[in-house]
């Protein structure tokens, strides 16, 4: 077997014990918190106006394709999850079908989509922070100070300053930090609750009207930019997923069989119908074109509909709220970076975990990384960029189940995808159509990115990988 299909024994993927295990302190109430928490962010709290400049209020639509593209995919995660329970996620189901070469790509792809995702919630905060500060308590930040050298600032200083608070947060240990993330989580689906319930009385249907004013293809705009449904549904997409960072946590849960199917499937559930209402009650009390306008388009509604305290509401909730974003990204980029290290497709050393059972340099590296890039670029470039990477881990996870179902058909499966050929192919047909219709320009960064991955692959985890040293002829 060459060095780039060699496989990972499915068996040693199924448990990790002695120095490098992680405690296993969670189960299926943290895992669903731990789900909504790293879904209901950035996504529906501020791209929900982008998506609406993008498609007009057919960005409804771009709501349900995103959202059945991610409920396939989310199948497939629970059934991976629940049979390979190990830090690692789509990498670890990877190397054990793919090969290692693809497992590297893959894991690649994760560092670069939980890395970015963190900074791109980072910086949406930072928006929502400054408004907040500005508009709620009157005090004002200077200009070169909250925004990068792009939008001629020197700093994006409040997002390089959540990002290190949240990485602080997660040093302090696992449980803690699930139970922080617990009691936000509640806070965001109360504000989210008051939204519908306040604007859904401004309801108006004729705001509906035309539904598809750019159309449904994703097609280059009148400033160049891609305009649809299926444009929107591609930077939507950052929505919804969250959910595939819970099965980051496989290691940490007390029972992996039903704690995970609960965590990925239920949180999964929840975000959508959530979002369907949210998105149509915004839609129905503003016209597209006028939440386009917003970076905070749910308190703009509320404003406008003359409720100043549920705007400043939302507006708080965002500010304490978006954080458990980060927070459940930066936790799964930690193991992700661990289970490479562990396999030594990265310096094995980084694998180490403290006495409280957090891979402590891995965790400090993700974030000072994370704060940097939100220090210094803008939001949708990001946001884009995470969800290229996200999209890569999608299909190869659903890749994974297919060929798992067929290649070993008796394994012990905790949790089986219904009509998995079907749910399968159309989460891989999905993801691919989505990374399409994403901006040509975040094509071109991803590719960029995997090359020098790959190069990386070649120069160090090739030679240094687990496998090659235990079978070196191989
Ligand atoms: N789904 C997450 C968000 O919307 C990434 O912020």
């Amino acid at each position: 077997m060459s060095f780039a299909t060699r496989r990972k024994p499915l068996a040693a993927s199924q448990s990790h014990e002695g120095a490098h295990a992680l405690k296993r302190t969670l189960s299926w109430p943290h895992l669903v918190a731990l789900g909504v928490g790293a879904i209901v962010g950035t996504g529906i709290l501020t791209l929900t106006g982008v998506g609406a400049g993008l498609a007009g209020p057919g960005v409804i639509l771009s709501f349900v394709i995103a959202g059945a593209i991610c409920a396939c995919a989310a199948l497939a995660y629970a059934e991976m999850a629940t049979l390979m329970p190990a830090a690692g996620s789509a990498y670890t189901y990877s190397y054990g079908v793919l090969g290692e070469l693809l497992a590297w790509i893959v894991g690649w792809s994760l560092i670069l989509e939980y890395t970015v995702v963190c900074s791109a919630v980072s910086v949406g905060w930072s928006a929502y922070a400054v408004g907040f500060l500005q508009n709620q308590l009157g005090v004002a930040l200077p200009d070169a100070l909250v925004a990068g050298p792009h939008a001629g600032g020197i700093v994006n200083l409040p997002a390089v300053f959540i990002a290190l608070a949240v990485t602080g947060l997660l040093l302090a240990g696992t449980r803690e930090s699930a139970n922080v993330n617990f009691l936000l989580v509640v806070l965001k689906l109360l504000a989210l609750a008051v939204f519908v319930a306040v604007a859904g009385m401004a309801f108006n249907a004729d705001n509906f009207q035309p539904f598809m004013p750019y159309g449904f293809a994703a097609t280059e705009g009148a400033d160049g930019t891609r305009v649809g449904v299926m444009a929107a549904a591609a930077i939507i997409f950052f929505a919804f997923y969250g959910f595939d960072a819970i099965s980051t946590a496989a290691e940490e849960t007390k029972n992996p069989g039903r704690d995970l199917t609960i965590g990925i499937v239920g949180s999964m559930l929840i975000c959508t119908a959530i979002y369907m209402v949210v998105a149509a009650t915004a839609l129905g009390a503003m016209p597209a074109a006028e939440l386009a306008k917003s970076e905070e388009p749910l308190a703009l509604v509320l404003r406008a509909l003359g409720q100043p305290l549920a705007a400043g509401m939302m507006a708080a909730t965002a500010f304490v709220a978006l954080p458990t974003v980060i927070m459940a990204f930066m936790f799964g980029q930690s193991r992700i970076f661990f289970a490479m290290a562990r396999d030594g497709l990265l310096p094995t050393g980084l694998a180490k975990v403290s006495d409280r059972g957090v891979p402590v340099f891995v965790t400090i590296f993700t974030g000072l990384v994370a704060a940097a890039i939100a220090g210094a670029f803008p939001l949708g470039e990001i946001a884009a960029l995470a969800n290229a990477g996200t999209l890569a881990a999608f299909v190869a996870t659903a890749a994974c189940m297919m060929i798992l179902r067929v290649r070993a058909p008796e394994l012990k499966r905790p949790f089986r995808t219904p009509l998995w050929w079907l749910v399968g192919a159309a989460a891989i047909l999905g993801c691919i159509w989505l990374f399409t219709s994403l901006p040509l320009g975040t094509m071109v960064r991803f590719l960029i990115w995997n090359v020098i991955g790959v190069l990386v692959y070649l120069a160090y985890g090739r030679t240094k990988s687990r496998l090659a040293l235990s079978s070196p002829a191989a």
